[in-house]
C-alpha cells in the first residue's frame, strides 16, 4: 500500500494546483503584446458595420448570443463559456488583439482565418464594437 502513497499525493497535488490556477484566472486568454499595434484597415461606417453584423448573425451568434453576452444556445454547455463580447473587459482590448484571437482560436472557439476573408474579420470587429454595454 505504501508505495502508492507518493504517486497518489502527486496526483491529488496536481489536481489541486490545476483547479487553483483555473479559479484564479490563469486560464485567461491573452493576445501577445505585439499584435496591439496592428491597425484595423476597414473603415468604421454604416456599410461595414452592417456587413459585420451579417457575418456575426451567421457565424458567431449561436455561441456568443444576439447581444454578444455569451449566452447563445450553442454555447450553454461549453467549458469555458463563450466570452461576453459586450463586457468592458473585452471591449478594452485593441482591435489587433481581437483580430489575433479570431485568427488563432482556442478550444471550441475556432479559428476563422480560413473561413472569413481578412476584410470580413475586421468588419466583424467593427460590429463587435457596437455591442458594448
Ligand atoms: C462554437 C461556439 C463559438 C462560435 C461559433 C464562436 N465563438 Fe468566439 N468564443 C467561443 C468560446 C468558447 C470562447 C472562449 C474561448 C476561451 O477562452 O478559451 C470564445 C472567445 C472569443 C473571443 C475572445 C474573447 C476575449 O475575452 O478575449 C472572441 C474575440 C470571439 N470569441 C469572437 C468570435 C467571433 C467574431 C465569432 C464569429 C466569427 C465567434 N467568436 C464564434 C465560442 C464560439
Amino acid at each position: 500500500m505504501k508505495k502508492f502513497t507518493f504517486p497518489l499525493l502527486l496526483f491529488v497535488g496536481s489536481l489541486l494546483l490545476y483547479s487553483f490556477n483555473y479559479q484564479n484566472g490563469n486560464n485567461e486568454w491573452k493576445a501577445p503584446e505585439t499584435v496591439n499595434k496592428v491597425k484595423n484597415p476597414v473603415e468604421v461606417n454604416a456599410k461595414n458595420i452592417a456587413l459585420g453584423k451579417k457575418i456575426y448573425n451567421k457565424m458567431c451568434w449561436s455561441c456568443h448570443g444576439s447581444n454578444g453576452a455569451g449566452d447563445g444556445p450553442a454555447g450553454a454547455s461549453l467549458n469555458p463559456k463563450p466570452a461576453d463580447l459586450s463586457s468592458t473587459a473585452f471591449q478594452q482590448q485593441t482591435d489587433g488583439a481581437v483580430f489575433w484571437k479570431i485568427n488563432t482560436g482556442r478550444g471550441t472557439m475556432a479559428s476563422f482565418e480560413n473561413s472569413l476573408s481578412e476584410d470580413q474579420r475586421w468588419a466583424v470587429i467593427n460590429y463587435l464594437r457596437t455591442l458594448k454595454k
